[in-house]
Parts: structure tokens; sequence; C-alpha cells
């Protein structure tokens, strides 16, 4: 299972995932998103806009539960998640979308249920690109490297199309990144790389 599916990463999750034969049980925040996700090749879509997030898992999963979850968006959504968990589930929190621009420390949290972590014994747990990058060896990053693009040459994976913005208007292009429904994602266009026509 996995939260904002519509992101780039999610999107990249959900082709993963077909890959390896693994089935998705993705999370949107909007109901247009559905069909969306669905076409893209998600399995099951549940939309928090329309749906109870708990109740949903549930009906899909059924007893055997979900037993690895992502989830970028943090907050009830996030707790949710873990909530929804089979017992011994391992939920990966990699962002925090519904904390953006919050500032009461109360929204900045993912309020886990103590005793369903506890006598469920799961396992919730951070990563960060940037970190891995700084504790892998230079063997594992390279064949992780070497591997991603293999998978994209293969066209396993496939990048979504950015939409460029002059490094100038980098204030317009994060708060083009933080809008709803914003499909491409801004990239930073360097003068150099304008006179070479590249992003
Ligand atoms: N930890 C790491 O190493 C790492 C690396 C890369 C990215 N990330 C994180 O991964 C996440 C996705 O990044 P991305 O670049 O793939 O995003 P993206 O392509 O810009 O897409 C953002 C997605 O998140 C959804 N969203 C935004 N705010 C939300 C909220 N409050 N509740 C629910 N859904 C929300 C949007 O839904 P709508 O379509 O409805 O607007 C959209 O589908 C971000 O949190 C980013 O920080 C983490």
């Amino acid at each position: 299972m996995q939260t904002a599916a519509g992101s780039t990463v999610g999107r990249l999750v959900i082709q993963l995932a077909r890959h390896l034969g693994i089935r998705t049980i993705n999370v949107v925040r909007r109901r247009g998103a559905v069909e969306e996700i669905k076409a893209f090749g998600g399995d099951e879509v549940i939309c928090t806009e329309d749906e109870d997030l708990l109740q949903r898992v549930t009906e899909i999963a059924g007893p055997a539960g979900v037993r690895k979850a992502t989830d970028c968006v943090a907050g009830h959504v996030g707790a949710q998640v873990s909530q929804a968990l089979a017992p011994g589930g391992e939920l990966v929190v990699y962002g925090a979308l519904s904390t953006h621009r919050q500032t009461d420390p109360a929204a900045l949290t993912i309020p886990l249920l103590a005793r369903s972590v506890i006598y469920e014994t799961k396992v919730v747990r951070g990563f960060w690109l940037n970190r891995w990058f700084g504790t892998a060896s230079p063997t594992d990053a390279l064949r992780a490297l070497s591997e991603v693009r293999g998978l994209v040459a293969d066209e396993v994976l496939s990048i979504p199309q950015g939409k460029p913005f002059p490094l100038e208007r980098f204030a317009e292009a994060i708060s083009f990144a933080e809008t709803p429904a914003h499909g491409a994602k801004p990239l930073l266009v360097f003068e150099d790389d304008r006179d070479k026509g590249e992003e």
C-alpha cells in the first residue's frame, strides 16, 4: 500500500510493483485521480476524499492485511496506514506532504496508535535518499543506479516529462509544486542549459 500514489514516486512504485508481480493498494486524495491511477496500472485505489481508508483496506486485503506500506503524507493519513498494516507489517515513511506550510507542532506528527504498534509488533521507519547515498557503499550506490538505469532503458520505468522553469523563477516553481493536481514536476533550467536546449 502507498499514499500519494499519483506522485512521481508513486507512479514509479506502481510500475516497479507490476514488474515484480506485487499487487498495489494506492491511496489518493482526489476522486479525479482514481481512474487515472487505475488506468496507469494501480490494482486498487482508495480515495480519501470519498472513502474510509481503514474500511476499504479491510475490504481489499481481507484478514491477511497489508504487509508492506510506504507513506509520504504523514499526519492522520500516515497514522491510518500504520493501523492498516497486518501484524508484523512494515511502514516506510519517506515524505510528509500534509505537514507542508503547517506551523502547529501537532500538525507535524504521525500520531501512531501505541497498542497497534506494540501488540502487533509493527515497524515504522524512515527513508531519505540523500542519507542513503551518504551511507551506502559506492559499490551499492552504483549498483542501485545502474539497476534503475537498466529499468528505464527496458521501459519498465518511465520518467514523466517535467515542466521547465528558468532558475530566476524558482519561487513560482516551488509554488507550482505545491499546487493540488499540478501533474508535471517543475524542473529548474540553468541559463547555460537553455543555450544548449537542455533541462
Ligand atoms: N525521502 C526521500 O528520499 C524522498 C525522495 C524523493 C521524494 N520524496 C518525497 O516523496 C513525496 C512525493 O514526491 P514527488 O516528487 O513524487 O511528488 P509530486 O510528483 O510533486 O506529486 C505530489 C503528489 O502528492 C499529492 N499530495 C500533495 N499534498 C498532499 C497531501 N497533503 N495529502 C495527500 N496527497 C498529497 C499530490 O496529489 P494531487 O495530485 O491531488 O495534488 C500529488 O499526487 C514528497 O513528499 C517528497 O518529499 C522523498
